[in-house]
C-alpha cells in the first residue's frame, strides 16, 4: 500500500470475526456487503446498480460472471451503463491496445464519479498483475477504489467489503496461487450456453506472450468438479458448454489421478441435456490422436477446431518457442481433415514478430493458402514488457508490418469467403442465440462450425437448436430460412 491507512474500527471488527474456510469466509463477506448495500439503498431510496465491463478473452469473460455473481448476491442490480454505483473493468493485457482502451475509459469514469459520491470504481484482471500498471494507478488514478488481480477473484466479496468500509485505495495482488476455490456464486450471461474453466494459467512461455506472467502456472481442475459443474448447468437449462483453458490439450497433468483432455471430453459427452461441446484453446504441440478420434466419434463436440499457428515459418516458430514446425503443423491439419472432413479450422496469426523476414512472412501466407482456414484472427505483434521477445533484436518497422498485415488479411478474407460459400444451400443445425441487433424481426444463431446465420424466427426459439436453410452467404455470415415448424 502506498500510504499508511487507518483501518475503520467497524471493518477491523468485521475482519476479526471472519471464518477462515475460503467458501464460508466469502459467504460471510457477501452477507455483510448485502447489509451495507441495503442500508445505502434505503438511504438513497433506490436500488444500487453495478456494471461489469469485460476487456479480454473467454476466460476473462467467465471471471466477470463470477464477479457479477458476488455483486448480485450482495444486492447490486446489473446495468450495462457505466453511470452505475459500482463499475468494474476486468482488464486484458495481451496486446498494448487492450491496455490503451482501459486507460482511455478510466478518464471518462472519473467524470461520472464526480457526479455520484456513491460510485465505486474497481479494476481487476490480467493488466493488474503488472507492476508498472499498478504503479501508474497509485500515482495517477487515485479515484480508483479497488484493484485486484487474476489469482484472488475468489476473495472478491472480502475486497468489496473492505472497499465499502474504507476511504483509501484497496490494492491486493497475489503473484500466483496453487488454490482453486470452487462453489462461489456466479451469474451467467446467457441462459443456454456457458463457459466452464477446466484449467487456469499457462506453462508454455511463448516468447511474445504475457499470459503466463499474469495468469500464473498451469493448474487443472479436478474432473469431478468440472463434471458436477456441467451437470448443474445442464439441469439449469444450459445446452452448450465451452471448456476453457489456455492450452486444453495439456489438461490433467499434475492432477493426483491424471486424465487426458480426450478422456475428460468423453465424460462430459455423457451428461444428459448438454447438446453441444466446444473448447478453447488447443495448442498444436499437444493435440493428440486420441483427441481427434474422440472428436470423430462424438455426437456433441462441435465441428470446429481453433488451432493457433502464429506463423508459417519454422524459424519464427522456434524463436516464438511454439515447439512445433511448419511441417508438423501441416501434417496435423492433414490428419485432422482425414478423420474429420467437415471440421471448420480457425487460427491466430501474429504478423511482425521480431526478426520476421520477407521469406518468413511468405511462409505464413503459403501456409494460410494451404490450410484454407475457415477464419483467422490476425494480430500485429505487440511488444509486452517482461517477455523475452520484447528484448529481441530486429523489431520490425511499423510500415513493413502494416503492409504485411494488409496482405495477409486480404488472403484470409478471400479464403474465408470461399469456404463459407461451400455451405450455401445446405440445411444445418443452428443454436438460436439472440434477437438480431440491427433487425428485431430476425434472430441470430450459430452453426456447429461456429459460423453465424441470421433468419426470421420468433424469439421463443432462443436457446434451442433448429434447422436452418443457408440461403445466401455474405462473406462472414449467412442469411437463412428456418425449416422446422
Ligand atoms: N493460449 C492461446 C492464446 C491466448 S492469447 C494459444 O496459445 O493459442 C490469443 C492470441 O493472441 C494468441 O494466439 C496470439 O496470436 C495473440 N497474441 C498473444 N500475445 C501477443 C502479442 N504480444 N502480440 C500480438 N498478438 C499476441
Ligand atoms: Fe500465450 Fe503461448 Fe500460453 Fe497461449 S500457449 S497463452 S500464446 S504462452
Ligand atoms: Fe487477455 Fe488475460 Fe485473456 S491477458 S487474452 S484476458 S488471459
Amino acid at each position: 500500500m502506498s500510504k499508511i491507512n487507518v483501518i475503520n474500527p467497524k471493518l477491523a471488527e468485521i475482519l476479526a470475526n471472519a471464518p477462515s474456510n475460503d467458501v464460508a469466509r466469502q459467504d460471510y463477506f457477501i452477507s455483510i456487503a448485502k447489509e451495507e448495500i441495503q442500508r445505502r439503498s434505503d438511504e438513497l431510496g433506490r436500488k444500487l446498480t453495478c456494471c461489469v465491463n469485460t476487456f479480454g478473452c473467454q476466460m476473462n469473460a467467465r471471471d466477470s460472471e463470477k464477479i457479477l455473481g458476488v455483486l448480485e448476491a450482495a444486492g447490486y442490480v446489473e446495468s450495462e451503463d457505466e453511470h452505475s454505483d459500482f463499475v468494474i473493468y476486468n482488464t486484458c493485457t495481451v496486446r498494448e491496445n487492450a491496455n490503451n482502451r482501459v486507460w482511455g475509459r478510466l478518464g471518462y469514469l472519473s467524470t461520472i464519479k464526480k457526479k455520484n459520491a456513491q460510485m465505486i470504481i474497481a479494476l481487476c484482471g490480467c493488466m493488474m498483475q503488472e507492476d508498472i500498471v499498478r504503479e501508474k494507478i497509485k500515482k495517477s488514478y487515485p479515484y480508483v477504489d479497488l484493484v485486484f488481480g487474476t489469482h484472488n477473484i475468489y476473495r472478491f466479496s472480502e475486497l468489496l467489503v473492505q472497499t465499502l468500509f474504507s476511504d483509501y485505495q484497496i490494492m491486493e495482488i497475489l503473484d500466483d496461487s496453487k488454490k482453486i476455490v470452487e462453489e462461489l456464486p456466479i451469474v451467467r450471461k446467457y441462459a443456454y450456453k456457458s463457459g466452464v474453466n477446466i484449467m487456469f494459467g499457462c506453462n508454455n512461455f511463448c516468447t511474445y506472450c504475457i499470459v503466463p506472467y499474469v495468469r500464473g502456472r498451469e493448474k487443472s481442475r479436478e474432473p469431478k468438479d468440472i463434471i458436477n459443474e456441467v451437470k448443474k448447468l445442464a439441469a439449469d437449462g444450459v445446452i452448450e458448454i465451452m471448456l476453457l483453458g489456455q492450452n486444453v490439450n495439456s489438461y490433467g497433468k499434475g492432477l493426483e489421478h491424471p486424465i487426458s483432455f480426450a478422456e475428460l471430453l468423453q465424460e462430459v459427452e455423457k451428461i444428459d441435456g448438454i447438446e453441444r461441446i466446444r473448447f478453447m484453446t488447443s495448442h498444436p504441440k499437444d493435440l493428440s490422436d486420441e483427441l481427434i478420434d474422440v472428436m470423430a466419434h462424438s455426437k456433441k463436440i462441435c465441428k470446429h477446431l481453433h488451432l493457433p499457428v502464429q506463423s508459417g515459418s519454422t524459424n519464427l516458430l522456434k524463436s516464438m518457442n511454439r515447439r512445433y514446425t511448419r511441417e508438423h503443423y501441416l501434417a496435423l491439419v492433414k490428419k485432422i481433415r482425414e478423420k474429420l472432413p467437415d471440421i471448420a479450422l480457425t487460427t491466430d496469426i501474429i504478423v511482425g514478430f521480431p526478426g520476421e523476414t520477407d521469406q518468413d512472412f511468405e511462409d505464413t501466407l503459403s501456409l494460410v493458402k494451404e490450410v484454407e482456414y475457415d477464419s483467422a484472427f490476425t494480430f500485429i505483434y505487440s511488444k509486452r514488457t517482461g517477455t523475452p521477445a520484447a528484448s529481441f533484436e530486429n523489431q520490425i518497422p511499423d510500415d513493413v508490418v502494416k503492409e504485411r498485415f494488409d496482405r495477409l488479411l486480404k488472403v484470409v478474407q478471400e479464403i474465408s469467403a470461399k469456404k463459407a460459400m461451400e455451405y450455401t444451400g445446405k440445411v444445418v443445425d443452428v443454436l438460436v442465440e439472440e434477437v438480431n441487433a440491427q433487425d428485431p424481426s430476425l434472430v441470430t444463431g450459430r452453426l456447429s462450425n461456429n459460423s453465424v446465420v441470421h433468419f426470421a424466427a420468433d424469439k421463443k426459439f432462443i436457446g434451442s437448436i433448429v434447422n436452418v436453410h443457408l440461403d445466401e452467404c455474405k462473406g462472414f455470415y449467412y442469411l437463412g430460412t428456418m425449416v422446422t415448424e
